[in-house]
């Protein structure tokens, strides 16, 4: 029958286009899982992602170099940036005097400092014992030393500094080496980007505080607020309250 006939080869019709689509939905699949994405850890919080294109630790810090290395970067950074750096350090410091957060006599580290202007800006307002690390040193205000595995003792600082988290390939291993060096009681300052994301050379961008936050595991949030410091805009205070667990990777 004619309408019997209109109906097989609508049916006919749909099967082949159902067969046409079949490997086409396959290849899409396939490409999606292909596609670099930025990985997300299990155990990392939602809300921080790692940057994808990292192919091991020996690149990401072979591209970390570039940036501390580049010659054009540092005569920038200690001429022009010099005074402007120290000024705004320094009254980001005196606040956090003013808040009992810092002393004179807090043991004071800064994490990924560069040329160290922070380190200066902390000497300048009278805590003197303070020095920076990073994977270059600058001495003698610059030890060198990596983030995720830092070179000191367990609580050795009253006062960890840093505006570098956005360059962690690792966050989990920032803040835990952060909560072994810290003192009981010592106080971490990290200033992050929250509605700006970091450079080229940021390992990981970060969606909230919270996630921040979550990877620390001995240490209360003391305060968090609004900044503006080159192209960060958030200031998170966090004080470490019980000595460091054994952290198992
Ligand atoms: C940084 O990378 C560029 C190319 O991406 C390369 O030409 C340059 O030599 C590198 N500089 C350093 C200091 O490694
Ligand atoms: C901290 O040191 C500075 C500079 O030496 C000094 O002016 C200030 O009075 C000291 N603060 C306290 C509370 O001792």
């Amino acid at each position: 029958m004619w309408i019997g006939k209109v109906k097989v080869n609508v049916i006919a019709s749909l099967k082949s286009i159902l067969l046409l689509f079949l490997p086409l939905s396959f290849l899409l699949l396939l490409l999606f899982f292909l596609h670099p994405r930025p990985t997300i850890d299990k155990q990392r919080p939602a809300g921080i992602l790692i940057r994808p294109g990292y192919e091991n630790y020996d690149q990401y810090i072979s591209k970390q170099l570039n940036k501390t290395l580049n010659s054009r970067l540092r005569r920038i950074w200690t001429t022009r940036d010099w005074d402007r750096k120290i000024r705004v350090f320094t009254s980001f410091f005196n606040n956090l005097v003013s808040n009992e957060f810092l002393s004179n006599s807090s043991r004071s580290l800064c994490i990924g400092a560069r040329v160290g202007q922070e380190v200066v800006a902390l000497r300048g307002i009278g805590v003197s014992d303070a020095v920076g690390m990073d994977l270059v040193p600058y001495p003698p205000l610059v030890v060198k030393g990596d983030f995720h595995n830092q070179p000191f003792l367990d609580e050795s600082f009253d006062f960890e500094f840093s505006n570098v988290f956005d360059h962690a390939l690792y966050p989990e291993k920032f803040v835990g080496e952060v909560e072994r060096t810290l003192k009981v009681g010592g106080v971490c300052v990290l200033h992050v980007a929250l509605k700006r994301k970091g450079d080229k050379y940021s390992a990981n961008d970060l969606y909230s505080v919270d996630a921040l936050i979550k990877l620390f595991r001995v240490s209360t949030v003391a305060r968090v607020t609004q900044i503006d410091g080159f192209g960060l805009d958030t200031e998170v205070v966090l004080r470490k309250t019980s000595a460091a667990k054994e952290i198992t990777t």
